[in-house]
């Protein structure tokens, strides 16, 4: 197949590349490298463009075909989206209407869009399902709600397919040691808590020890990134047969708190981890965990790294490695 991947230079869009073309597919990624790094795409034709910057998006992609788009281009912080919202809904919710838009007119209708848990909230069941209520608190989760409510509509009067993939939380590194999760600045668990087990002077903060959760500090369902990209190439294929929309929620199903991480991370890095108790992150639920049950039926995922520490050993192999 031949795969467009806007985002493709980012954390998860970069170990999707490399999981398609492991399995034979040709992948064209499109970034603007805002936050994209070129040394994690090799062996593709890179497009060098903002999905914003209209004009140029039609002339690169004009008179293209591609089987089908999957699509990771986004801002996608937290804290940011509350201190900066305009941003957040110019580049998710616009950026993707364009995409589709050129999609549409080059007769590309197939996608995959990169969605998350950010668009739920507040949890009000124990874990979340697909339909649980969507009432998110931060201007991130509202701009990927907004934009698949739009991908609902654009299929239901269109022949068009979308399969929203809404992520828990992301984490660990390609097995190779090659791509891994880099951010600047970084601001996600896992690497933060590995950094501070590699430096002599630990900065890190753990933001809320006051949640309604067993030790106060936040719960979250980590996820390994290969597992997310096989899932994303499972949902492309299953939209061959099913069509129309389609959402998945994608996490392990189990709960660890920041502390449960920190303590996870101190083992693996055979080494104590100093840290200091912070005020509460703004935007940041207490508890978010998958009900995967139908994902893990409906696209026959099955993830490798179901066990955390197997997720937090391999984003140590990559905090470890040449490249990182
Ligand atoms: N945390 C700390 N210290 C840090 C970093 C994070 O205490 O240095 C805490 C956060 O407050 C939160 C938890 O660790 O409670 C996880 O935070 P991350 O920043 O690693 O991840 P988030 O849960 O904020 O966000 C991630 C993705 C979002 C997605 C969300 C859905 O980045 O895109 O998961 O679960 F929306």
């Amino acid at each position: 197949m031949r795969l467009l991947i806007p985002g493709g230079a980012g954390y998860i869009g970069s170990h999707m590349v490399r999981y398609a073309q492991e399995r034979g597919h040709d992948c064209v990624v499109l970034d603007d490298f805002s936050t994209g790094h070129e040394w994690a795409v090799k062996d593709c034709e890179i497009l060098r463009v903002n999905l914003l910057d209209h004009d140029r998006l039609s002339q690169l992609l004009k008179g293209r075909h591609f089987d089908g788009v999957i699509h990771f281009a986004a801002k996608s912080l937290v804290g940011e989206s509350v201190k900066k919202p305009d941003l957040y809904y110019r580049n998710n919710v616009a950026g993707t209407l364009n995409l589709v838009h050129m999609m549409r007119s080059n007769d590309v209708n197939n996608l995959v869009f990169s969605s998350t848990a950010a668009i739920f909230g507040n949890p009000v069941t124990d874990r979340i399902a697909e339909d649980h209520p969507k009432n998110p608190i931060n201007p991130y989760g509202q701009s990927k709600l907004m934009v698949e409510h739009m991908l609902r509509d654009i299929c239901s009067a269109n022949d068009f397919n979308a399969t929203c993939l809404r992520y828990f939380n992301a984490a660990g590194a390609h097995e190779s040691g090659e791509i891994g999760e880099v951010h600047d600045p970084e601001t996600h668990l896992i690497p933060n808590v590995l950094k501070a087990a590699l430096s002599n002077k630990s900065s890190l903060k753990i933001f809320g020890d006051d949640y309604p959760t067993p030790d106060g500090t936040c719960i979250r369902d980590y996820v390994h990134v290969t597992d997310l990209a096989q899932a994303h190439l499972l949902g492309f294929e299953r939209m061959q047969k099913n069509k129309g929309f389609s959402a998945f929620n994608l996490g392990n199903g189990d709960g660890f708190s920041v502390l449960e991480v920190i303590k996870g991370c101190e083992c693996i890095a055979n080494n104590e981890i100093q840290f200091q108790v912070d005020a509460r992150r703004n935007g940041d639920s207490a508890v978010l965990v998958a009900d995967n049950e139908l994902g893990l039926r409906e696209l026959n995922w099955n993830p490798e790294y179901r066990d955390i520490n197997d997720i937090i050993k391999s984003a140590w192999y990559w905090h470890n490695s040449e490249k990182c």
